[in-house]
């Protein structure tokens, strides 16, 4: 997607670290529901297993199945691809799925898809236990190489991005918009809490 209108202002409150608004909460609600009327269509008429990945998918998850008005049942998948002395990169399941998908229906929720690893191991997880099909659905997509998603939001340009429901060290989960964060956050200030990974370092700069 390629942003033509002018970008609002970062809320007050946000500035000091939050450079830019990438995605507002209107665009969200409005591109969220075309995502649901999509996700419809294609499981009208089976009983779906929506399996979420914590925590990023929060905001997303909520707003997404809110506008499906289809029978589902809801669970989630712990994974983090960075943790306490963890190498970076590496994947770590904190939670796993309790409900049974063989024969049915999985809709597969993420929230960014990066270079696809995260969704990649999960869905061989998931394809293991056998369900009838799997379909996977994401809020941003930067891209990723290794997989593609079924559904997506909203293709991005490689910044590091936090708000509506993406953190960086648990922080930004709550902003109602999906912004870009100013490099001196993530390099100086929440750094020995939780570093960002090689990959994360990397992320360009917003052209002004
Ligand atoms: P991969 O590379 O496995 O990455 O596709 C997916 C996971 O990495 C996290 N991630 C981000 N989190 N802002 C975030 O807040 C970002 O720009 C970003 N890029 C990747 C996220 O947890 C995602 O599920």
């Amino acid at each position: 997607m390629v942003w033509t209108r002018p970008r609002p202002r970062v809320p007050a409150g946000w500035r000091k670290e939050v450079e830019r608004v990438l995605i507002t909460e209107a665009e969200l609600a409005s591109r969220i529901r075309k995502m649901s009327r999509e996700i419809e269509q294609e499981f009208k008429g089976h009983e779906m297993v929506v399996v979420s990945l914590l925590n990023g998918t929060v905001m997303f998850l909520a707003d997404l199945i809110r506008n499906l008005s289809l029978p589902l049942r809801l669970d989630f998948i712990g994974v983090s691809s960075y943790g306490a002395g963890t190498e970076s990169g590496e994947l770590v399941f904190t939670k796993e799925l309790r409900l049974d998908v063989r024969g049915r229906d999985v809709l597969l929720v993420d929230d960014i898809l990066d270079t696809g690893k995260t969704l990649y191991r999960v869905l061989g997880k998931l394809k293991a236990l056998k369900p009838r099909r799997i379909k996977t659905c994401v809020l941003l997509n930067k891209a990723a190489r290794r997989v593609e998603a079924d559904y997506v939001g909203f293709e991005i340009p490689d910044y590091f991005v936090v708000g509506y429901g993406l953190d960086f060290a648990e922080r930004y989960r709550n902003l109602p918009f999906v912004g870009i964060l100013y490099p001196h956050v993530y390099k100086q200030g929440c750094q020995k809490i939780n570093p960002p990974s090689p990959r994360r370092g990397k992320h360009r700069q917003p052209a002004k």
